[in-house]
């Protein structure tokens, strides 16, 4: 340990650690309400800061809310060191299992953090330092976590992109952020298929107008790949070659990391994590929202290329003393619909989270749970879901073979926590099917009107969340703080726009209902039909086009292209709408679930040329819709239903 932090950490000691004091839902929801400094205050005394902030909530000089800013810390000091230092060094810290490879490791506290500084230090040597960004494009490997931690240990800014991302969308992100280093494997897994990553990374560094300094590579046995020179640098020998670099201390407001994730444009936006804010809301998450103790094993079977990986995959349960779990592997698949159990039986999961489409998936393949009865999973108290709305039939069938209590909670990628869920950890609220329960203290939601007026209960509207934010949510959109403003503050002053429509019951019951901009929610992923507009759009053939989010049994929305073409162009055996599938796979990647486009004559309008896509939507789902009095011709949408009914 360097002297400066040991002598802060002495500091620290003076006023140590201390769980704040227990209270029920309503006095806490009350009191971060109303006096939100107080309120968070005492929840930032769950943390271990090498300089307790002074000061609680100000504004930057954006005017923007901040937590604790003359806080001093470093996060993984907090999901690592501070555990290896307070007796949870052999206490295993990350379990990584993996269908597709075979393989299981463990690392406990002191092995992790180990590794980790020694990542540190091999970033460190290649110049890395305090906000200084690296983008991190792994599959879902220990290593991957690492990482993370690694640049969380320097004060350097990670950016994860999903491995299912194509070179595009990396060279995107490679672009905004400007990362000094990427960090890398040779291939990622799904299911039987293995995908060499390289060719992936050298396109998407090609593509980009920034190019990185280095690109470290994990080397994996199952697809080696031949290694740059001048540019690439082996993984596993440039660690186990690098001294240990010690934690770097942070102001809560640094940030942690930049997540991209997709709005109403082409252009995905970097949500900006502070590190303080964020410490403090991942700590207080655990025991409020999860119930969960240090020493249990939570798993979130996600993936670290999304928010729920970022929180509850690597920070929250880490920063809790928790074990957690990276699972490389598919709900069905791997090898089949028993995975999810077997992986809760065999660590003793006490607390697991996923997205309702996992299930679905595991239902749809074993509907009568048959192949539950061999995994009895004592230690699991709950399951927890989010992602997309959790549908009642699949919380009943969820609930009625696991017996466990199955908690629905909304959260977004830009508040990197919930928002609304059911808090267990003060009060167990009854659950009401497709509602999200409670919002969650800290969080003043409301429901608005187009003009920003309140709405009664049980009213469907916007729903916003009262500014300030709470502690963890974002600041900013990086190096764009306009689309910050723009796209969620300036609407209704006041209030943080979240972009879904919902309404609040007379019990204050949360439904969420669905998003109201042009992102829908393909199998617990959020995708932008803006996104894949502009692509369909880039096609020499296509004069005008909208993607809508369709109904799906399995992944809750897929993405349903209706293309005019330009004319005198004309589609022979499909050969156009096979190119535009390939074009949003090639572009986007797998992952967009891009398959079904249709060519039509026409789209149906208003008068002054905007698209009905909410009427098409309506049209393709089957659902009541009436024609808007805006509409320019009543028969366009006649016409698309007559289309409609051929694909749907
Ligand atoms: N790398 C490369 N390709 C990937 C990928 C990755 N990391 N992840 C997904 N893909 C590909 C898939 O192979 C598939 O390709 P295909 O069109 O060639 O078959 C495509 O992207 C769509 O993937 P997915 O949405 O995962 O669909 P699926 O049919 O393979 O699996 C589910 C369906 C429901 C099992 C799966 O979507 C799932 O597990 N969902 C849970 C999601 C989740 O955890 N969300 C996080 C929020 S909590
Ligand atoms: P993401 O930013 O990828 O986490 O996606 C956030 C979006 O997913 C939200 O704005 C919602 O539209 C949707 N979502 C997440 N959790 C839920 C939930 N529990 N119920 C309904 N929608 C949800």
């Amino acid at each position: 340990m360097n002297s400066w932090l040991f002598l802060v950490l002495t500091n620290a000691n003076s006023q140590r650690k201390k769980e704040p004091p227990m209270s029920t839902y309503l006095e806490e929801y009350q009191l971060a309400k109303n006096e939100p400094d107080v309120f968070w205050r005492q929840q930032a005394t769950a943390i271990e800061w090498f300089q307790f902030p002074k000061t609680i909530l100000s504004k930057d000089h954006n005017g923007i809310d901040r937590w604790f800013a003359d806080g001093v810390m470093n996060t993984a000091y907090l999901a690592l060191d501070y555990h290896v230092d307070n007796g949870r060094g052999d206490q295993i810290a990350l379990i990584y299992d993996s269908p597709v490879t075979g393989k299981k490791s463990q690392y406990s506290y002191q092995a992790l953090r180990d590794q980790v500084a020694k990542t540190a230090g091999l970033l460190a040597q290649l110049g890395v330092k305090k906000g200084d960004r690296v983008v991190i494009y792994m599959p879902m490997i220990a290593e991957a976590a690492i990482g993370m931690l690694a640049c969380a240990r320097l004060g350097a800014i990670h950016s994860v992109v999903f491995g299912g991302f194509a070179p595009h969308e990396l060279a995107v992100r490679i672009e905004d952020a400007e990362p000094k280093v990427v960090m890398t494997a040779s291939c990622g897994i799904e299911v039987d298929k293995v995908i060499p990553y390289m060719p992936l990374v050298n396109r998407a560094i090609l593509d980009s107008r920034w190019k990185p300094e280095k690109v470290i590579v994990l080397q994996r046995e199952e697809s080696l790949t031949t290694l740059n020179e001048h540019r690439d640098i082996d993984w596993s020998s440039a660690v186990a070659a690098s001294p240990p670099h010690d934690c770097v201390p942070l102001l809560a407001t640094d940030p942690l990391y930049l997540l991209y994730t997709s709005g109403t444009t082409g252009k995905p936006k970097g949500v900006v994590r502070d590190n303080g804010g964020h410490a403090v809301a991942m700590k207080y998450s655990m025991n409020t929202i999860y119930g969960a103790k240090p020493g249990d094993v939570y798993w979130a079977a996600s993936d670290v290329g999304w928010v729920v990986g970022h929180s509850y995959i690597v920070y929250a349960p880490l920063i809790h003393g928790c074990t957690t779990i990276m699972f490389e592997g598919k709900p069905v698949k791997t090898p089949d619909p028993s995975a999810f159990w077997r992986v809760c039986q065999e660590y003793n999961v006490n607390i697991l989270f996923s997205a309702p489409t996992a299930f679905r998936a595991i239902k749809k393949e074993d509907p009568e749970g048959e192949l539950l009865q061999a995994f009895p999973m004592p230690a699991l108290r709950t399951i927890f879901m989010a992602g997309e709305r959790l549908d009642p039939a699949t919380l009943d069938w969820v609930e009625s073979k696991t017996g466990r209590p199955v908690i629905d909670h909304w959260w977004q990628t830009e508040t990197g926590w919930a928002i609304a869920g059911n808090p267990i950890g003060l009060e167990t609220f009854s659950i009401k099917a497709g509602s999200a329960t409670k919002a969650i203290p800290g969080f003043s939601v409301d429901i608005v009107n187009e003009v920003g007026e309140p709405l009664p209960c049980n009213t469907q509207g916007y729903i916003v969340i009262k500014t300030p934010l709470p502690p963890g949510c974002l600041p900013s959109i990086w190096r764009n703080h306009d689309r910050f403003e723009q796209g969620y503050l300036a609407q209704f002053p006041g209030y943080y726009v979240s972009g879904d429509g919902g309404y609040i019951d007379e019990d204050g019951y949360l439904f969420v209902m669905g998003r109201i901009d042009d992102v829908i929610n393909v199998a617990g992923h959020r995708l932008s039909t803006g996104e894949m507009e502009s692509i369909l759009s880039s096609h020499n053939d296509v004069a005008e086009c909208a993607v809508i989010g369709a109904h799906d049994e399995l992944k809750g929305q897929i993405p349903l292209g209706l293309v005019v073409l330009k004319d005198g162009h004309y589609s022979v055996d499909q050969h156009i709408e096979k190119e535009l599938l390939q074009l949003v796979r090639s572009e986007i990647g797998a992952i967009a679930s891009f398959k079904s486009v249709i060519i039509v004559d026409r789209l149906p309008k208003t008068r002054s040329g905007k698209i009905l896509r909410r009427t098409i939507r309506q049209v393709a789902d089957g659902e009541e819709y009436t024609i808007p009095s805006t509409i320019d011709d009543p028969s366009s949408v006649t016409d698309i239903a007559a289309a409609l009914k051929l694909i749907v």
